[in-house]
C-alpha cells in the first residue's frame, strides 16, 4: 500500500491499489453548508491538535465537511474507508519485495503523520480491533506511533490531525465504539438538516428549481417520519441530491424519485410500494 504511484483524476483525488483515497488541496473548495458551528469546532480542534469523531447517519455531509475543512486549513486530506478487513498493517505500512530487495512502504497513517496531513478514517468502527489499538497513542498527548516491524517510534508532525467518522445508527450489523476509544476524541453529531438548509443544499448541488427542491425536501421529511416502515436507514440528503440531479437533467420527476430515493431504501416489496406511493402523492 503506497501513496505514490496513484492515478490522478480531474477532481484532485486519486486512489491507490488498495482503495485508499488521497485528495489533494489544489482542488477548488467544495461547497459545504454549515449546520451547527462545526466549522469553528474543527478550526479550534485543529489548532489544539485534538482528534475529531464525526457521528451520524449515511449521507449527512460528514465526508463533504472533512473535505471542506481540509481545504480551508490548506492541508492534504488522506481518506481511508474502513471495512472489516482493514488492519493496522494497512494503515501503518508493510515490507514489500522489490526485485531482490525487501523495502518498507509507509501506510497512509504513517505518511500523514510524517507530512502533517489530515487523516480521515471513514467508518472507523468497521475496522479490525488492532486498528483501534494502533491509534490510541496518537490520540493523546504522546501523538506518537510505534512501528513494531521497524522497531521505531515516530512522532506526529505538528499539523497532523486524525478525523474519524462513525455511524451509530445501524440496526443490523451494529458495531459500537468502546468508551475508552470514544473518549479520546472531540465529537460532533451530524443529522439531517432543517428543511430550509436542505433546500439550499439541493439547489446548490443540482441547480434544480426551488419548487422541486421544496417538494423533494418534503418527501424526505415525510419518509423520515414514517418510522413504522422500519427502514435500517432513512432518506439522506445524498439521496435527495441524487433525485434533484436526475430531475435537473430531464428524467421524469416521479421516476427520478423512485430510482434515487425509494429503491435504494428497501428491497421489501410492500415497503417499497408504500414509499413510491408517498412520493407520487408529493411530486
Ligand atoms: N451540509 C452540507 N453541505 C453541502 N452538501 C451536503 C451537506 N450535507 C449533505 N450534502 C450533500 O450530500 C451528499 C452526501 O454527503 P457525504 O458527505 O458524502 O455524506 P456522509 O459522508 O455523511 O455519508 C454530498 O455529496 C452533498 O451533495
Ligand atoms: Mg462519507
Amino acid at each position: 500500500m503506497t501513496l505514490n504511484n496513484q492515478t490522478q483524476n480531474n477532481t484532485g483525488s486519486s486512489t491507490d491499489a488498495s482503495g485508499i483515497l488521497v485528495s489533494t488541496t489544489d482542488m477548488k473548495t467544495p461547497y459545504y453548508h454549515q449546520i451547527n458551528q462545526e466549522v469553528e469546532v474543527f478550526d479550534q480542534a485543529f489548532q489544539n491538535k485534538l482528534p475529531i469523531l464525526i457521528k451520524g447517519p449515511t449521507g449527512t455531509g460528514k465526508s463533504r465537511f472533512v473535505e471542506y475543512m481540509a481545504n480551508k486549513e490548506g492541508k492534504r486530506l488522506i481518506t481511508v474507508s474502513c471495512h472489516e478487513e482493514t488492519s493496522s498493517t494497512d494503515l501503518i505500512g508493510r515490507y514489500i519485495i522489490k526485485g531482490a530487495e525487501t523495502v518498507w512502504i509507509d501506510g497512509p497513517l504513517t505518511t500523514a503523520m510524517k507530512n502533517g496531513d489530515i487523516l480521515y478514517m471513514d467508518e472507523i468502527a468497521e475496522a479490525r480491533p488492532d486498528v483501534i489499538v494502533a491509534i490510541h497513542p496518537l490520540t493523546d498527548h504522546r501523538r506518537e506511533l510505534f512501528i513494531d516491524k521497524l522497531g521505531e517510534t515516530i512522532k506526529a508532525h505538528k499539523d497532523f490531525m486524525l478525523v474519524a467518522s462513525f455511524n451509530p445508527g445501524y440496526q443490523k450489523g451494529f458495531k459500537e465504539l468502546k468508551p475508552s476509544t470514544r473518549q479520546r476524541f472531540v465529537a460532533l453529531s451530524f443529522d439531517y438538516p432543517s428543511p430550509k438548509i436542505e433546500m439550499e443544499i439541493l439547489q446548490n448541488e443540482s441547480n434544480v428549481d426551488k419548487d422541486i427542491a421544496k417538494k423533494l425536501v418534503a418527501i424526505g421529511n415525510k419518509i423520515r417520519n414514517l418510522t413504522e416502515l422500519g427502514l435500517t436507514e432513512t432518506v439522506s440528503t445524498r439521496l435527495l441530491v441524487d433525485a434533484a440531479k436526475l430531475i435537473r437533467s430531464g428524467l421524469p420527476k416521479r421516476l427520478s424519485v423512485h430510482v434515487a430515493v425509494a429503491e435504494p431504501l428497501t428491497d421489501e416489496p410492500q415497503t417499497l410500494q408504500t414509499i413510491k406511493d408517498v412520493c407520487d402523492l408529493m411530486i
